[in-house]
């Protein structure tokens, strides 16, 4: 991985710059963090399953006509990926509440939303990523009206398509963070889906046990982060029954001998 120039870390990826120009590469990495990276720890193995899981996820968004950074997976923590101009808007969609939602306006957690709800987040960790409005937005010039609107349409269709895939493995997608970026085509710029979707970034609750399968383990010190992604995987058909750990394993003697 030295091989290749750095372009950037975050809390749990890396990117290196990429084959040909205008890729990347996007290493997922084990490390978790929460609240601002004030909580740090690693799920073993969790790079690995995010890379398969979001790049299933990105494959089928692009099959029903949502534009996305992903162009194919590498290997087992690696990603070939457009380079875009990260837009500096986190968009939450939440179908059920949770978290800061339900904290901030004392909605018991679990309540199934009687509409969609779709938050902005003005990405900057120095600020704790705080709460933005359209307003703020066009204020400052973060995103144009014209990328919103093109934003607004693509969190709901995500959203449409994940909740459908997800209850067909009994999973109730609760809520979940986008990120998108700029493709510069000329003087153009396109909007893509960017980043990932994995359960770094989603809330997915057993539908009937309502037990958590993503980073709600590691953020309430619940346990069980590491399999609570492989069975996200395993009931995607990502992780064929029984091998599992197989993959897993690899990975480990690899890791191990620092390759
Ligand atoms: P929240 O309830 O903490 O605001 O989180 C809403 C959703 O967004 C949840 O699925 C987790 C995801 N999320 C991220 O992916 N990154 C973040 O930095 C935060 C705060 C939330
Ligand atoms: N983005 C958060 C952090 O900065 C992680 C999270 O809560 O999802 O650590």
């Amino acid at each position: 991985m030295s091989r290749r120039r750095q372009i950037y870390e975050g809390k749990a990826k890396i990117l290196y710059e990429g084959p040909e120009p205008g890729t990347l590469i996007q290493y997922f990495k084990d490390d978790a963090t929460a609240f601002n990276a004030q909580k740090r720890g690693t799920i073993s193995g969790k790079g690995v399953l995010n890379n398969r899981i979001s790049e299933h996820i990105f494959t089928l968004l692009g099959q029903i006509g949502v534009p996305t950074h992903f162009i194919r997976r590498l290997n087992m923590r690696e990603q070939l990926i457009r380079q875009v101009e990260i837009i500096p808007i986190e968009v939450v969609v939440r179908n059920v509440a949770a978290g800061t939602l339900s904290q901030r306006l004392g909605i018991e957690e679990g309540t199934q939303l009687p509409r969609t709800i779709i938050e902005y987040y003005y990405k900057d960790d120095a600020l704790g990523d705080p709460m933005v409005a359209d307003e703020h937005i066009a204020c400052f010039g973060w995103a144009s009206q014209e990328e919103m609107n093109d934003i607004a349409d693509m969190a709901v269709r995500v959203n449409d398509f994940l909740c459908g895939l997800f209850a067909a493995i009994h999973i109730r997608l609760v809520d979940f963070k986008l990120e998108f970026g700029r493709l510069w085509e000329n003087d153009y710029a396109r909007t893509i889906l960017a980043d990932e979707i994995s359960p770094d970034g989603c809330r997915l609750w057993d539908m009937t046990t309502n037990e958590k399968l993503d980073k709600d383990r590691f953020r309430r010190d619940l346990g069980g982060e590491a399999e609570a992604y492989q069975e996200v995987a395993r009931r995607l058909g990502l992780l064929p029954e029984g091998e599992g750990n197989m993959v897993l394993d690899l990975d480990q003697h690899r890791q191990r001998r620092g390759k």
